[in-house]
């Protein structure tokens, strides 16, 4: 059986080929993984918060496919110079746009990415014990989203595991 190539833009590609900010970061301010390491979708995101709530700097690694790469790229770059009330208005929809469409198979890709991302914003102030009026209480859709995924590739792998022990 031969593999459709999926239609990816000429940006996708570029960003995949050549991500910006990826590695991990040492001296980050706050972490957070989205995604399961059991079915490869994962990423870990790294930013640097000042003391006025502004993303200095933000990194990722990602064990993603190549639209999850392009998405983690350019989310680090729009973060970039935010307060982290502005990074958290960012949606998976904005990020989609942003990276020129993606197939929407591909879609829960970039909302890991974004989901990465929120998550990092919200053990952030957890840290702090602080919550800010904006922050809202409820997870996000890709908050939710990413926890979805994981719960399922956590439903796989145990579903995997008992049909190599019968
Ligand atoms: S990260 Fe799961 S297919 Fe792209």
């Amino acid at each position: 059986m031969s593999r459709v190539p999926l239609p990816y833009n000429p940006k996708i590609l570029e960003l995949f080929r050549n991500p910006k900010n990826l590695g991990r970061m040492e001296d980050a301010t706050v972490t957070a993984v989205a995604g399961n390491p059991a079915c490869g979708d994962m990423i870990t995101f790294y930013l640097k918060i000042n003391d006025q709530d502004v993303i200095e700097r933000a990194s990722f690694e990602s064990y993603g496919c190549a639209a999850n790469i392009a998405t983690s790229s350019i989310v680090t770059e729009m973060v970039k110079g935010m307060k982290l009330e502005e990074a958290w208005k960012i949606t998976w929809k904005s990020v989609v746009e942003a990276v020129g469409g993606l197939p929407s198979v591909k879609f829960h890709c970039g909302i890991l990415a974004v989901g990465a991302l929120k998550r990092a914003i919200r053990t952030y102030y957890k840290r702090k014990d602080f919550s800010p009026d904006w922050l809202q209480k409820e997870p996000s859709f890709e908050e939710k989203q990413a926890l979805e995924e994981e719960e399922l590739a956590k439903i796989l792998s145990k579903r995997m595991k008992m049909e190599e022990e019968k």
